[in-house]
């Protein structure tokens, strides 16, 4: 069996590392197909570097452009590369335009396409996101869906039982990992003169969120009266989308520390010692989830209703008032809700079962 593991931004490569790992471990054969999308130091070198990932056989140096520019440029490359690299196996993860044009064109030519990640729902259309990851999951042929709710969507979208796999989310298995290494750093505590369970953790990055002035501009407000109410310092490291729009639409935040995006190690440790998070990060809810830390999602519905569910999130959106009011409901949660990701194993699963199905 030959496998070509497809990414081409941060959270799928933190996400996709288990299972390249794991296929490293086992003495597989396989390579990794970097699309390019995500290129920034810190939002790609960085994470090869801290989770001790082999370098990407090829990069496809895609880069920024139009979701169709993107993607299309994406589809040209990768079918080359499948064409001379004939895989038995392609993998792709989560829902960006990587895993979209990976996906798309292993199954155009016919090779066996597994997805990681699979069966999230937001239910809306709006979202970029939502559009791959529907697309993806119809396409694909083995789908590794993190819970077992997910696997209820797509059953309940037509889906047949024997491609589907509940395999638990690889983000618990990239925690596990990389949690204890984390915590025996301080530097950026230091640094940024932090004290644990003293402070607030920000994240902001979706389209949705970022690309529209007004949206934007209530989000950083909310935030800004959650300091002035609480008082706890809020740490923002700020994705380049974010970045640039906050340039663009001449955005001054108050009340918030920004700083450039962190590596994996750095952020996690972050997130552990956080008094509470607020998010539009998929990722994010989720490790603040597995965490036991609080998290406030900063948008108006979300695909990891398990979160919810167990009580470890709140949705807020973008007001900046409702920020302020789930902000306070999640401060004063007790923080005892079950793991509802998995057991840290996802990664070895997912190759088992590629070795049940391909042979070593
Ligand atoms: C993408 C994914 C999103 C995911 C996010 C993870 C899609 C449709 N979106 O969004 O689902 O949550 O990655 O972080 O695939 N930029 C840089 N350096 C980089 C990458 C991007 O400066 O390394 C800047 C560029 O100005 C670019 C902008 O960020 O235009 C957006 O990048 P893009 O890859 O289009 O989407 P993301 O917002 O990163
Ligand atoms: N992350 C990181 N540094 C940061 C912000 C996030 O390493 O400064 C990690 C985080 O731990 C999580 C992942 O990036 O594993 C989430 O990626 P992102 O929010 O970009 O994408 P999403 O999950 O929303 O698709």
């Amino acid at each position: 069996m030959k496998v070509s593991v497809i990414l081409g931004t941060r959270p799928e490569i933190i996400k996709l590392s288990p299972v390249i790992l794991e296929l490293e471990r086992s003495g597989l054969e396989y390579f990794i197909l970097h699309s390019g999308q995500h290129y920034s130091y810190n939002m790609d070198r960085v994470f090869f570097k801290q989770l001790g990932l082999p370098e990407a056989r090829y990069n496809l140096d895609v880069n920024s452009g139009s979701h169709g520019l993107q993607t299309g440029r994406m589809l040209i490359g990768i079918e080359k590369v499948l064409k001379k690299e004939l895989p038995d196996v392609v993998i792709v993860q989560g829902d960006t335009n990587t895993t979209l044009a990976g996906a798309l064109s292993a199954v155009k030519l016919q090779i066996p396409t597994g997805h990681v990640e699979a069966g999230l729902r937001s239910y809306d259309r709006s979202m970029p996101e939502e559009i791959n990851r529907r697309l993806v999951d119809h396409c694909s042929d083995m789908l590794f869906a993190p819970t077992e709710k997910a696997r209820q969507i797509l059953l309940g979208e037509g889906i047949p039982e024997d491609r589907i796999y509940v395999t638990g989310n690889t983000i618990v298995d990239a925690l596990y990992r990389n949690l204890e290494l984390a915590e025996n750093r301080r530097e950026i505590m230091d640094r940024l003169g932090l004290k644990k369970r003293r402070f607030l953790l920000v994240t902001v990055h979706r389209q949705e969120n970022v690309d529209n002035k007004k949206r934007f501009s209530g989000i950083l407000r909310g935030l800004a009266l959650v300091y002035e109410r609480f008082g706890y310092p809020i740490i923002y490291p700020v994705h380049p989308r974010a970045a640039k729009r906050m340039r663009e639409f001449n955005l001054k935040p108050e009340g918030l520390i920004l700083i450039d995006p962190l590596d994996y190690l750095d952020f996690l440790l972050l997130e552990k010692n956080a008094r509470l998070i607020l998010t539009d990060s998929g990722g994010v809810q989720e490790e603040a989830c597995i965490l036991q830390v609080p998290c406030v999602t900063l948008r108006y519905n979300t695909e990891r209703p398990e979160t919810l569910e167990v009580k470890s999130n709140i949705l807020a959106g973008a007001d900046p008032e409702s920020i302020v009011e789930k902000a306070e409901i999640m401060l004063e949660r007790k923080c005892n809700w079950p793991n509802p990701f998995g057991d840290g194993k996802a990664g070895e699963r997912i190759v088992k079962i590629l070795i049940e199905r391909f042979g070593r």
